[in-house]
């Protein structure tokens, strides 16, 4: 596996590959890696013949200066994961080298309010900084295709829109949600839950299961969202959102009918962990 810290090194690398004829499969992250993004590096692999991924934890995207400095930075376990699983080239670049002309910029399009329920409400100027990073190091590597997972599904919808609005010729793949055994999706932050809430944390995928059943089954979503709040809130847990939406607009959703594509989504603290989730209750 090639190892480059340097935009222009990379650049250049990625250049010559082209010109070979190769393909490009990208899969950014901020390290931390687990099962969930190895799933992503194993499918880039398999659908293009050089596989990228960068590992760069990106100080826009954090509204909490104390979650950016707790955010776990494992460079040797993540280099000996992404060769395990065959990966080609990684990029692990300083802050500079992402902004060399300064953090500020934001959003390079509008994300035309996808940005704005959910997750935007509870963490602002968050998506605006991860819209940033990624078409930044879309710049940097321009791939065949693009590898997120459906874990973070508002990311994924924006990054959609990102390329959409950007005109790039990116394909995106986005890519089930990676869980524990128990239904816990995978996550850099389940290290940090306590024993006690490691065990009672798979209640969130269970709600979300059951807000399949209630919602195909006719229930009304205002009733659904209000008993999987309850759901929610055990001893130590505090969650924040339950939400049907439109899995396009990301709008309330209404009656399975009425979207093609629906989702349930929610974020739950397991003590000072922040956890989110997602389902997809309707899909055609
Ligand atoms: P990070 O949280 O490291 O996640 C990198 C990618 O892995 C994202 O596309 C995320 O959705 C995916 N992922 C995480 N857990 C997963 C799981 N259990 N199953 C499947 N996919 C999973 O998301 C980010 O980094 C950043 O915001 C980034 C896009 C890199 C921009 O900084």
């Amino acid at each position: 596996m090639l190892l480059l810290k340097q935009v222009e090194s990379l650049q250049r690398f990625l250049r010559s590959r082209k010109e070979a004829g190769d393909t490009i499969g990208f899969v950014p992250t901020m390290g931390a890696l687990h099962e969930g993004h190895l799933a992503l590096v194993r499918k880039a692999r398999s659908e293009n013949t050089l596989s990228v991924c960068s590992i760069f934890v990106n100080p826009t995207q954090f509204n909490e200066s104390g979650d950016l400095d707790a955010y776990p930075r494992l460079p040797g376990p993540d280099l000996e994961a992404l060769t395990s699983v065959g990966n080609d080239v990684v990029l692990m670049p300083s802050v500079s080298e992402i902004y060399p002309n300064g953090k500020s910029g934001g959003a390079p399009v509008d994300l035309a309010g996808l940005d704005q329920p959910m997750e935007g409400a509870f963490r602002p100027g968050h998506f605006a900084g991860v819209a940033q990073v990624v078409d930044r190091l879309l710049d940097i590597v321009q791939p065949h295709r693009l590898y997120m997972g459906q874990k973070d599904y508002q990311q994924a919808a924006i990054i959609g829109h990102l390329l959409r609005e950007t005109g790039r010729p990116v394909e995106l793949r986005v890519h089930p949600t990676i869980r524990e055994a128990d239904g816990l999706a995978m996550s850099s932050r389940n290290l940090r839950l306590t024993p006690d809430h490691r065990e009672r944390a798979p209640s969130l995928y269970q709600t979300l299961q059951w807000i399949k059943e209630a919602y195909l089954q006719g229930e009304s979503v205002a009733q659904i969202e209000q008993v999987a709040m309850d759901r929610l809130d055990q001893p130590g847990f505090r969650p924040e959102y339950v939400q049907i939406v439109d899995g396009v607009t990301l709008q309330p959703a209404r009656t399975p009918d009425q979207h093609e594509v629906v989702v349930a989504c929610l974020a739950c603290w397991a003590g000072d962990v922040r956890l989110i989730d997602n389902l997809i209750l309707k899909d055609n």
